[in-house]
């Protein structure tokens, strides 16, 4: 809901200094405008004088806390964060959470939604503890994720969280989903960046025109139209302009999770994480073929050729991004009893060295094997789309 930037921060204000209030954070900044520090965080505390509200400001560099005592030190306090150009105030009571962003135009849009449950403070911290994003935050229940997803994306953002840099670099920070779906991850990162203090700017690409059509209608009703925005396309070559920092993959099926790979480094970017789904390329090409001697063995048999293929593929794929240039951890990032779809790779560009050793071990585990990875065909052919980055160095 569009409204005047006066009236919503009213609304802000009487929010933040309600006994209801369990969390706030402000962060980002309005067009041409700059706050004085990067972020604000605000939960009240009980301490032996009774309830404060305890304030944690960060300029970038390091937190600063203070807790203001109730009444006219808590409302001169709050209102000089008010006064703050912050691009976006995230507030959390006990039976709602309220999203301020201010657009470009400086005009404010308020979304609120209604808790579905009576939240207790003690409950909701213990929960905050466990959760990156509260799993009955009602975002998820905008989106319509299950309680499995909402495990899987929480997990995700842990290990997203976990290779960002700290702080976080400021100005845009701009991420693209790539085989997006339904868009539960895209939307819990926006949310989760702009909590971090970040100036996140989303893009969800997806093939399926009627996951854009409703992906995009979603934004706009969770106040979000203008920085999370929806692309129809493939992987390889739906624009992305400017080209993105930071590229998640979350389950894009087989050789798509090869495709958000090329394209990531074709646009140079910053950061990528990509937890694959299922693996049928290099299976089937195993299938078709002898094993080199003596590793017959390892795939006599359909299930240990399978999970063979599995290993063989993310490590090819990890020793490509290496080759590339990429600093790359191959992980689990949630225990196998939610998805067996668990392992992560998790790249960060810049500070490899031994470029051609990854190389050398490269060439000798596809000859050996006789295997082509599709990511290999991608980086070498140099088709995929890097957009306005120059194309990065092909590996053949
Ligand atoms: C298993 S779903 C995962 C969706 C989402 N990332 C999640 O974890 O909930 C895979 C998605 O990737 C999309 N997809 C598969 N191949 C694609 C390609 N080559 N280009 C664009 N989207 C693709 C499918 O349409 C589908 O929505």
């Amino acid at each position: 809901m569009s409204q005047s930037l006066t009236d919503a921060l009213a609304d802000i204000r009487a929010l933040l200094l309600s006994p209801q209030l369990t969390r706030a954070v402000a962060a980002g900044r309005q067009r041409g405008r700059t706050p004085s520090v990067a972020r604000a965080q605000l939960r009240p505390v009980t301490l032996r004088a009774g309830t404060h509200l305890q304030i944690v400001t960060t300029d970038g560099t390091r937190p600063l806390t203070r807790n203001v005592a109730p009444g006219p030190p808590a409302e001169a306090a709050v209102d000089e964060l008010l006064a703050e150009p912050f691009g976006n105030w995230h507030v959390e009571t006990t039976d709602s959470t309220v999203q301020l962003r201010v657009t470009k135009k400086g005009a404010a849009q308020l979304h609120r939604s209604t808790a579905d449950r009576a939240a207790t403070a003690p409950a909701g911290h213990d929960r905050a503890k466990q959760y990156l994003l509260d799993p009955d935050d009602p975002l998820f229940t905008a989106i319509g994720a299950s309680a499995a997803k909402r495990r899987q994306v929480d997990a995700f953002l842990r290990a997203l969280a976990a290779t960002l840099p700290d702080p976080l670099p400021t100005g845009p920070l701009r991420v693209v989903d790539l085989g997006c779906g339904n868009a539960y991850l895209t939307f819990a990162a926006y949310r989760y960046l702009v909590d971090a203090g970040a100036e996140p700017v989303v893009t969800g690409v997806d093939v399926r025109t009627d996951q854009r059509r409703r992906n995009t209608a979603l934004a706009a009703e969770l106040g979000y139209a203008d920085q999370v925005t929806f692309v129809a396309g493939t992987i390889e070559q739906a624009v992305v302009d400017p080209p993105p920092d930071l590229v998640l993959a979350l389950h894009a099926c087989d050789t798509a999770t090869d495709d958000a790979l090329a394209r990531a480094v074709a646009w140079q970017a910053r950061w990528v994480l990509a937890a694959p789904c299922c693996h049928h390329d290099i299976a089937a090409q195993l299938r078709r073929q002898p094993a080199p001697h003596p590793y017959g063995p390892l795939v006599s048999a359909g299930i240990l050729r399978e999970r063979f293929a599995d290993v063989l593929t993310d490590t090819l794929r990890a020793t490509l991004l290496r080759a590339a240039g990429y600093r790359v951890d191959v992980v689990e990032f949630i225990d196998s009893q939610h998805t067996p779809r668990n392992l992560l790779l998790r790249a960060r560009r810049g500070g490899v060295p031994d470029s051609p050793a990854h190389q050398r071990a490269y060439a000798e585990l596809v000859d050996q094997w006789n295997v082509t990875p599709r990511l290999q065909t991608l980086l070498a052919a140099g088709t995929t789309s890097g957009d306005t980055r120059p194309p990065a160095t092909a590996v053949s």
